[in-house]
């Protein structure tokens, strides 16, 4: 077969693997198999760059980058319903219904919590994709919308058609998501429907592709032109082009009772779906029903949007407190009346900088909503500027370290003190060493440390490990006993031995997270190595970028951090990196294959490498570890030999794979 058809053949054979996997719920290929495939095309691609088709999946990992959103202005309109929240309610939009139509019968839709999304397919391949904007006008997010996993770049079928449906984030997504951007010292998003919508609007579009939207289609503008005659036979269509749809929570009513019991067992499956609903989307099935019901001035009369009753609460802001983290980082808290929320009673919320509050405009005084995000962290979600009462005191940022009194420091979005000695930073710092995904000090909680840094036990992190100093001191005060500060000097002790990832996590290195103290630890075994990286070196290793990279170096050239180490060394700390399991020697590294091997198939060897926690690519670039070179190799190894990229031949495998 010539390279021209041997690359339509794999780009069909991954889109209906993608599409079976992602939209039908049914793989019919092993990953390995789809990797396989991935990675041949990705190959020819790269050889014959003029023969990659427009539906390409490799497509999907992002690349293209606008300079702007450009407008779009929308066919049909693009509406939205009117809201409803309760039963009285439903019973009413049923009865205006059956005045026009006596025989309606409705279908029910789970009311996807994102943002809607229309898509233009000419021929059946993707060509455009818009926000929905004001409804008339929207912006065009093609570039974003392309990387959607869930949204078919080519149909089954060679139509011109537009597909309504809502881009969203699942809560997997939105956890992963909001990991990353925490141990990267980024805002968290608040929910899923926020992460998505900051995704779509990014101009480069590598970041919505890591970022992980689907695409749920529940609605064609134009059905008569397909020779739709209902809404669910618009819905099992979408299916058939490849789209995603909610087939199995979907539903059909002929009566509100039918209505009420699929709202209240959709309810209670709610918390378990993959994604966030926030209600219950009810539309005239038959079309010709709809065409008679029509529009107002607003809204289509053929259906309306239930939604569940919120989980949010409403209170007084009584104070915007300012608290100092351990970076220096000044954060506004909202100080609230306590509610009762999902659950909990909750006081405070984060506000996380000057700009979300003048954002906001959030006033002291105001009538604010108060909602758990994801159920566990309380959020702000909405001032109630027509509560007001001319009362309330306008939001202002401090200039001044609330704790120290020192001048602040802005820095992007956030300010900070940048004062080393400010206590607030040293408590917070202290708590964070102590914390349990750090140190994991038992017994040495937020009070205990609060209250020892203020009786002068601990000033400094050595300070905990001189503790034992102070024993019969700390014995006298109240609340404690023998037994407890033995337990506490106990696991103070143990926590010497903790492993290399542990203690550079503690140390409170900016922008040095749980994972990126993983990668160091793992690769440079021993604090002694990592402070003689240099910059450019720490910049090579995978996911490691250049502001890691420098804000490690800046830390590890101030003497007094240089000072600290050795006398935790002194005081017994380990510093080197204890390896819990023996599978992941080759962690952080990425290597690249080329040419034909003796003894190893590709697959056999990726997936060795794989095992280890190696990352295996395709292309060669300055983040490569190194490249394996086998009998013929292609251009990988010239541009390897170029970049000085380590070569490893067959036989300095054993070595590399033991
Ligand atoms: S149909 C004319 N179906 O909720 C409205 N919308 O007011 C056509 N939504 O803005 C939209 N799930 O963004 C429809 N299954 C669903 C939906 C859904 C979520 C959103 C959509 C719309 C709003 C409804």
């Amino acid at each position: 077969m010539d390279i021209k058809n041997r690359i339509k053949e794999l780009t069909d054979i991954i889109n209906k693997a993608s599409m079976e996997y992602y939209v039908n719920d049914n793989p019919s290929i092993t990953d390995q198999e789809y990797d396989d495939y991935y990675r041949e095309l990705l190959n020819l691609e790269e050889k014959y760059p003029e023969y990659k088709l427009k539906d390409s999946p490799t497509n999907k990992v992002g690349g293209q980058v606008v300079d702007k959103f450009e407008k779009v202005t929308h066919k049909t309109p693009m509406l939205s319903f009117d809201d409803i929240f309760n039963e009285d309610e439903i019973k009413a939009f049923d009865e205006r219904i059956r005045k026009t139509c006596p025989n309606a019968t409705y279908t029910l839709e789970p009311k996807m919590d994102g943002l809607s999304g229309s898509l233009i397919y000419e021929k059946g391949v993707l060509v455009r994709a818009a926000t929905r904007g004001d409804g008339v006008v929207g912006e065009d997010i093609t570039h974003n919308v392309k990387t959607i996993k869930s949204v078919p770049l080519k149909l089954n079928k060679e139509i011109d058609i537009e597909v309504r449906g809502e881009i969203y984030m699942s809560k997997k997504s939105f956890e992963k998501c909001n990991e990353e951007r925490k141990e990267n010292n980024e805002a968290l998003f608040a929910n899923p429907r926020n992460a998505a919508a900051g995704s779509v609007r990014q101009l480069d579009s590598r970041v919505a592709a890591k970022r992980g939207l689907d695409y749920m289609a529940y609605f064609i503008p134009n059905p008569d032109e397909y020779g739709i005659k209902t809404q669910s036979e618009s819905l099992k269509f979408l299916k058939e082009l490849g789209f995603l749809t909610n087939y199995k929570l979907n539903g059909i009513a002929s009566n509100t009772d039918e209505i009420i019991s699929y709202i209240e067992s959709l309810g209670e499956k709610r918390d378990d779906l993959p994604f966030e609903i926030d209600g219950v989307v009810i539309k005239v099935n038959s079309l010709k029903d709809e065409a008679k019901l029509g529009f107002t001035q607003r809204v289509p009369r053929w259906g309306i949007a239930y939604k569940f009753p919120a989980k949010e609460v409403l209170t007084k802001l009584k104070e915007i407190k300012f608290t100092v983290g351990r970076t220096g980082k000044i954060t506004p808290n909202a100080i609230f009346d306590p509610v009762h929320v999902a659950g909990s009673i909750v006081s405070k919320a984060t506000l996380h900088n000057e700009d979300y509050c003048l954002d906001k405009d959030i006033r002291v005084g105001d009538v604010i909503s108060i909602r758990k995000a994801g159920d566990v962290i309380p959020e702000v979600v909405e001032v109630k500027k027509e509560r007001r009462t001319g009362d309330e005191t306008p939001f202002k940022m401090i200039d001044k370290c609330p704790m120290c009194g020192s001048d602040l420091v802005k820095e992007d979005a956030n300010y900070f003190c940048k004062n080393p000695h400010c206590p607030a930073r040293k408590i917070e710092s202290l708590i964070h060493f102590a914390s349990r995904d750090t140190m994991n000090i038992d017994g040495l909680g937020e009070r205990i440390i609060e209250d020892f840094y203020n009786m002068g036990f601990i000033k400094d992190i050595s300070d905990i490990y001189r503790l034992d100093n102070h024993k019969e001191d700390l014995m006298e005060l109240e609340g404690f006993g023998e037994k407890s500060i033995t337990n506490l000097l106990n696991s103070i002790e143990n926590s010497k031995s903790n492993s290399l990832e542990k203690v550079l996590f503690a140390l409170g290195i900016r922008h040095v997270g749980k994972k990126t103290a993983k990668i160091l630890a793992k690769r440079y075994k021993t604090i002694k190595n990592l402070v003689n990286a240099s910059e450019e070196e720490l910049t090579n290793i995978n996911d490691i970028g250049e502001i890691i990279a420098k804000s490690v170096k800046t830390y590890f050239s101030k003497e007094e951090n240089i000072k600290l180490i050795d006398e935790l060394k002194e005081l017994g700390l380990n510093f080197t990196y204890e390896s819990t399991s023996v599978n992941d020697t080759l962690d952080g590294m990425t290597f690249v294959l080329t040419g034909t091997l003796e003894h190893y198939k590709r697959e056999e060897l990726t997936k060795i490498l794989e095992d280890k926690g190696a990352k295996v690519t395709n292309s060669v670039t300055k983040k490569t570890t190194g490249v394996i070179v086998g009998d013929k190799p292609g251009s990988k190894y010239d541009k390897a030999l170029k970049l000085g990229i380590k070569i490893y031949e067959e036989k300095d495998l054993d070595e590399l794979i033991k």
